[in-house]
């Protein structure tokens, strides 16, 4: 039987999983894939950690050379994240020939060119599916299994943090600090949890999602972003009574007009398929020109379904001889001739603080008018401060550009109206 070495460089939560699973299911990837995989070594600092996990201490390796060196390890997994020291590593382990397996979405996203040369030079593979949406298998499905089609649209639910915050705050109407807070406690985010909150995390992965779907690659500087640490329970609660549940989306469209990629907070229908992906769960809604609508639904975080997503990696390896890479032309930067849409369509929601009096709904309406903006709905409630109200209107599609020029002008009325918040509605 085939036997291959792997190499784990981390052992933090997603490389425990990997351990956990490699060394559980070795006698049933021996019986159902003929190959016998074996975790020769492991690059871990903390050795406590290496050893408490059943990590022989003459496989705990001390530098990045020692793994690279060793003639027994075939496939290196990258679990460490950041992009420093993991860049350094897995170019080490590329150069030295072995395959990589990584699940660092920012590494790949902002050196997927370089690593794939690298790649190339030395016949190794190069393996991401860990990369984006954790468990779920999204890297593989767009690689292999929608191949056929032309994708038109992919809209995602694909950070759980922020989705647990959303969930959080739409059923227990709290705020988004407290909902953070809780967040933090559960583990599900950081300490300082920029990446997750203002949509770095997700726009990194619709960076890679993209440029598989649309086979050229999308920069992370192309991807409008937006996250949600601004919004409030008057938000939720707003759309919640007009029957919109609110989701953080990665949306990435194609069409005669160009790529469209952008991370913003969004409400849904309560009916929408995506809507009901609550928690910590993720999704990912494609639309292909034959196979119609796909969707996809998981885990997106977490030590097992990210070490699903890592192992089933290594097992296309390690019974593969010939390596598979993406079909996008991966460069630096976008190919000279795509075009990106900036200016987008979308549904919007406003809510605004206005002065009670007769003509400061005349005088938006106006403004709605000049800039070619139509309203579809308008709910209006008394506001916290004497003498005004809040509205919330949810307009049909519009310009982006439009909305904002609205804005700025409706925010020149001083007392008589105040825009709090903008909010993109997918319908
Ligand atoms: N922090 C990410 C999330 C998981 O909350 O989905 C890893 O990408």
């Amino acid at each position: 039987m085939k036997k291959v070495g792997v190499a784990i460089l981390g052992l933090g939560v997603v490389g425990g999983g990997t351990y956990q699973i490699l060394t559980k299911h070795r006698e049933f990837y021996q019986r159902t894939q003929n190959v016998d995989i074996v975790v020769e070594s492991v690059l871990e600092l903390n050795r406590e950690r290496a050893l408490s996990l059943g990590v022989p201490e003459e496989n705990i390796a001390s530098n990045i050379a020692e793994v690279v060196s060793d003639p027994d390890v075939n496939i290196v997994v990258e679990v460490i994240g950041g992009v420093t020291a993991a860049r350094e590593f897995v170019l080490a382990a590329l150069n030295a020939g072995k395959t990589v397996v990584t699940s660092n979405k920012e590494l790949f996203c902002k050196y997927s060119h370089e690593l794939e040369r690298a790649a190339k030079r030395q016949n190794a593979g190069l393996y991401f599916e860990a990369s984006c949406v954790g468990g779920v298998p999204i890297i593989r499905t767009l690689l292999d299994g929608v191949q056929a089609n032309e994708i038109t649209s992919m809209i995602g639910i694909i950070n759980g943090t922020t989705n647990y915050i959303l969930t959080k705050m739409y059923e227990e109407g709290s705020s988004y600090e407290d909902c953070l807070r809780e967040a933090q406690r559960l583990g599900y985010a950081e300490a300082d949890p920029s990446a997750d909150v203002e949509g770095f995390d997700a726009a990194y992965k619709l960076s890679i999602l993209s440029s598989l779907a649309f086979h050229t690659k999308v920069p992370f500087s192309k991807i409008f972003r937006e996250g949600i640490s601004g919004i409030s329970k008057d938000d939720i609660a707003d759309g919640k009574e007009l029957g919109y549940v609110l989701k953080l989306l990665a949306i990435g469209k194609q069409s005669d007009a160009g790529i469209e990629v952008r991370v913003h907070p969004a409400f849904v229908r309560k009916g929408h398929p995506l809507a009901s992906v609550n928690d910590s769960f993720n999704a990912v809604y494609l639309t292909g020109d034959s196979v119609g609508d796909v969707m996809l639904y998981g885990r997106g975080a977490g030590a097992l379904p990210t070490g699903s997503a890592i192992v089933s990696d290594i097992i296309y390896a390690a019974t593969h001889s010939e390596n598979k890479y993406s079909t996008f032309r991966n460069t630096a930067g976008a190919d000279k001739d795509v075009r990106f849409v900036t200016d987008f369509k979308s549904a919007y929601y406003m809510r605004m603080t206005v002065e009670d009096r007769p003509g400061s709904l005349a005088k938006i309406s106006a403004v709605f008018g000049k800039h070619g903006i139509s309203i579809v709905e308008l709910m209006q409630k008394p506001a916290y401060m004497e003498g005004k109200v809040q509205l919330a209107i949810v307009t049909h599609r519009t310009r982006e550009m439009s909305v904002r020029a609205a804005v700025a002008r409706i925010n020149t009325f001083g007392e008589v109206a105040h825009v709090d918040t903008v909010l993109r509605v997918v319908s």
